[in-house]
């Protein structure tokens, strides 16, 4: 018989879950089928609900959604319970189970992709919203040496950083300071803006990494090339890094990502 998963938020059209979760499938032979489902932003539990009653498997969740489904979780896992936020629910016995991939996709995606060796490395987390906190956990277990976490509004980073034991401060004091890998987490990219971060931040050899992707590079990823970036990374190989380990969570096999980064960049 076919499960049948689905990725839910708002807008959803967009979603390239689909489309990664059909490869993931064709390549490892799961007999599984893949939805978009646009949630209502009034009353978001009943279409999750609705979703496991009608028999639905697994559900992604997507923005603006992943803090409030969270909160609809019976049980969550410690990631996403860390995160505040869940984006792959299953159903057990009844209870409805919230984990978060978001951080453990981006670390993968640095690490295996690209061989980022985190061990005594300074990293640069910039912004203090809901996506910075659902990789913070993830990325504090990589053994970097340092991780700070730097926002427009130094009073989020602060209350942030203090959770989670860090150093966290506002954009404007991070003169004098240089990282290895600058992370962008804030959401100055919907407007084609950078963080206003020093120009010397990035340390020589060091790494950008945009959390986000779009189609050409984004203004981050522009950033990082301007700013001497050895590597600067955009989002992409995160958001089926992210998938590969709700697959695995769903399916227990873990997917080979490379075939599909390669081919929604070349798209
Ligand atoms: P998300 O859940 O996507 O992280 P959010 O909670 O609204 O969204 O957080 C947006 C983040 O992007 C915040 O850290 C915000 O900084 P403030 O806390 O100072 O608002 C940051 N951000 C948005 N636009 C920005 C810009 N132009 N420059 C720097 N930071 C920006």
């Amino acid at each position: 018989m076919t499960d049948r998963y689905a990725v839910i938020g708002n807008p959803i059209e967009h979603s390239r879950s689909p489309q990664i979760h059909a490869a993931f499938a064709r390549q490892t032979g799961q007999d599984i089928k893949y939805d978009r489902i646009l949630g209502d932003p009034d009353d978001l539990e009943s279409d999750i609900a609705g979703f496991f009653a009608d028999g639905g498997f697994g559900l992604n969740v997507t923005v603006p959604f992943k803090e409030r489904a969270g909160r609809a979780c019976d049980v969550l896992s410690d990631r996403a319970r860390a995160a505040g936020a869940a984006n792959t629910l299953t159903m057990h016995d009844g209870l409805l189970h919230g984990d978060n991939t978001d951080g453990v996709g981006l670390v993968r995606d640095l690490l295996v992709n690209y061989g980022f060796v985190f061990a005594d490395k300074q990293v640069l987390l910039l912004g203090a919203g809901g996506a910075v906190r659902g990789v913070l956990r993830p990325l504090l277990e990589t053994g970097a040496a340092q991780l700070v976490i730097a926002n427009r509004t130094a009073a989020k980073a602060s209350a942030l950083a203090q959770e989670a034991g860090v150093t966290g401060c506002g954009l404007d004091q991070l003169a004098g300071q240089s990282f290895d890998l600058i992370i962008n987490g804030t959401a100055a990219g919907l407007d084609a803006e950078v963080p206003a971060i020093p120009d010397d931040c990035l340390k020589p050899g060091g790494w950008t990494y945009d959390m986000f992707y779009g189609r050409g590079p984004t203004a981050f990823v522009t950033w990082g090339h301007a700013h001497g970036a050895v590597q600067a990374l955009d989002g992409l190989g995160m958001l089926v890094e992210q998938a590969a380990e709700s697959f695995h969570i769903w399916r227990g096999v873990r997917p080979k990502t490379a075939a599909i980064i390669d081919e929604l960049r070349n798209a």
